[in-house]
């Protein structure tokens, strides 16, 4: 964790949880239904803020549910309000950040759901890290880039944040002044910037099905 206080904050003003597709009441008789994932496991949305990382997780963690397939979204900024919440935007915080969400997914998998997290994670090292806490635990990590180009993301601009950042009321805003470390050997690539959600979504499933997870 950084020794420093959060120097790229505060996290709370900029951040905005996606409450996703499902209500509690509607996970709570799903659950009913659901014989799990023939393994828990954890896939990772990682891409751009606008990127479309929340939206596909949302509908992603609907299908598998009604398909009776238990899975839960870990979502950046849903975190940042609790388990995160002292955590700002320098390298350090973010770092701190994914390593709480991975550890986190872990539980859920090793609880045999499939656990959808989904953070701007921009930095190779973490994610590798990720990665490696889940198979040294002996459970599958499949990183999924949703790969929206940045002209996209800032056109879209849905929480604001670009114009923001680029009226330099946001420092260290990822793809402007902070970098995005695109992934080397993602399992999936998503290109949400031309793919409707729904094919998203099938090509997750996909992943999943091909790994005999699902
Ligand atoms: S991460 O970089 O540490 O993985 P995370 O996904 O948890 O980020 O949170 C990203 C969210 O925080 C964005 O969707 C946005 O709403 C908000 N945010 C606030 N400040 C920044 C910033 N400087 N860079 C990126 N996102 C920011």
């Amino acid at each position: 964790m950084s020794a420093q206080p959060p120097s790229l904050g505060p996290t709370s003003d900029n951040v905005f949880p996606h409450a996703g597709e499902l209500t509690r009441e509607e996970r709570s008789r799903l659950l009913a239904n659901c014989a799990g994932p023939r393994r828990g496991c954890t896939l990772w949305l990682t891409g751009l803020s606008g990127s479309g990382k929340s939206t596909i997780a949302s509908a992603l963690e609907a299908v598998l549910m009604r398909r009776g397939v238990a899975a839960y979204r870990l979502d950046g900024d849903t975190l940042r309000t609790g388990l995160n919440a002292g955590l700002g935007f320098a390298p350090a915080d973010r770092s701190e950040n994914i390593r709480r969400i991975a550890e986190v997914a872990k539980l859920f998998a090793d609880a045999g759901l499939v656990a959808i997290a989904s953070a701007i994670s921009p930095f190779r090292a973490d994610r590798d890290a990720a990665r490696r806490t889940h198979e040294d635990a002996g459970l599958s990590f499949f990183e999924v880039f949703v790969d929206t180009p940045l002209e996209v993301c800032e056109a879209r601009d849905p929480k604001g944040l670009y114009k923001k950042a680029r009226s330099g009321q946001l420092p260290g805003f990822t793809g402007i002044d902070s970098p995005y470390e695109a992934p080397l050997r993602a399992e999936l690539v998503l290109r949400s910037g031309h793919d409707a959600i729904d094919a998203c979504v099938a090509a997750c499933l996909d992943t999943l099905q091909r790994a005999s997870v699902i």
